[in-house]
């Protein structure tokens, strides 16, 4: 791994990947658009390419002569299906054909979802040999993405990996949750039985997407017989927690020593997340509270085997899930965010 191109390098994951990368001493280039955020990836030394996942015609210069590409652009929550499925789907599906159209392909690690596979049965964890079955928009359209990468995979050696909830430095998703604990000591609960969650570190993350690019199994072009499930890799710790739970370590992690847990009772969550819909619909403006992600917050369980990223890439978690939260609100409060 020598030369590299992020898409997405200006969000979350994208910025602590790129931040690696360079301490990796990589020749770095980023798909950026012209709105992006782009003064972090100047200062790791990233050649910035101008273009956007869809409009194929500018993929070309992207992808020309680099040995891998790190797909991370996507939209994590929008106003419609529609434009879920145009981003995360039909964006990767020109971006592998741009790779694919390359004298040698580079290798492709796509950053799909623990929401393209679905959510797993009560008391059991969901492996990566499991038919997808996603429940929700987003993760239809992350499936879809999975299955474009997929459609060019005898061309371009693909490997997919699936994160559960991410958090960490930079991360905005989260926030909101960590300062409603901060501020009020409340942490809304969505549901009176709440999922137990797959959770992953930023930087364990990056570590995974690393190790996938390096020495992943790539995916077959034919998803049956013995195969199944080569070339996916679950991103997640081996700690599952509830909302409920996950609340409760960050109160302990803040210093906070009661924390009011708001069970919503239905039809109450339906009818918060239709609100915020409607708000964004009209403003515009992409909220992650909407009925999207309630429709996947009522699920079972989303505990997601890490067996394979342990075992075929070597992945060890350096840290458990509290000492990862410790790090995480130390960095908030060191950046004034909470
Ligand atoms: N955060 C999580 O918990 C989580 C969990 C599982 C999977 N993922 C996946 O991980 C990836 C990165 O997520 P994130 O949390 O880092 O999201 P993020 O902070 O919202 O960043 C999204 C990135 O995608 C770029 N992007 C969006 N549309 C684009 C387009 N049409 N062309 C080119 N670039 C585009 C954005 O560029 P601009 O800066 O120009 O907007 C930004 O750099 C996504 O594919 C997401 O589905 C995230």
């Amino acid at each position: 791994m020598n030369t590299v191109l992020v898409t997405g390098g200006s969000g979350f994951i994208g910025r602590n990947l790129v931040r690696e990368l360079a301490l990796r001493a990589c020749r770095i280039r980023c798909l950026v658009r012209p709105t992006s955020r782009v003064r972090h990836l100047r200062k790791a030394g990233a050649e910035l390419v101008l273009g956007d996942v869809n409009q194929p015609d500018s993929l070309a210069a992207a992808v020309r002569g680099v040995d891998t590409v790190f797909h991370l652009a996507g939209l994590v929550a929008a106003s419609g299906a529609e434009a879920l499925m145009q981003v995360n789907g039909e964006g990767t599906w020109n971006l592998a054909r741009a790779c694919a159209s390359q004298p040698r392909p580079p290798v492709l690690v796509t950053v799909s979802s623990l929401a393209a596979a679905g959510p797993a049965a009560e008391g059991s964890l969901r492996r990566e040999s499991d038919p997808p079955a996603p429940v929700s928009d987003y993760g239809r359209s992350k499936r879809a993405g999975e299955l474009a990468a997929l459609a060019w995979a005898d061309r371009v050696p693909t490997t997919v990996v699936r994160p559960g909830i991410v958090f960490g430095p930079w991360d905005r998703l989260l926030l909101p949750m960590f300062r409603s604990i901060a501020t009020l000591g409340i942490h809304p609960i969505p549901t009176f039985a709440p999922p137990p969650l797959s959770l992953i570190h930023v930087q364990d993350l990056v570590d995974v997407l690393v190790r996938a690019a390096e020495r992943g199994t790539r995916l077959a072009k034919r998803e049956s017989g013995p195969s199944v499930g080569e070339g996916y890799y679950f991103a997640c710790s081996g700690r599952y927690v509830t909302y409920a739970e996950l609340g409760r370590m960050i109160a302990q992690t803040l210093g906070r020593r009661h924390v009011f847990l708001l069970h919503l009772v239905e039809p109450l969550p339906w009818l918060v997340a239709g609100v915020t819909e409607l708000f964004a619909r009209l403003s515009r403006q992409p909220v992650i509270v909407n009925v999207d992600k309630m429709r996947e917050s009522i699920q079972p369980s989303w505990a997601a085997s890490p067996q394979a990223i342990c075992e075929q890439l070597g992945f060890s978690e350096p840290c458990s899930l509290e000492q990862r939260l410790r790090q995480t609100v130390d960095w908030y409060r060191a950046h004034r965010w909470v």
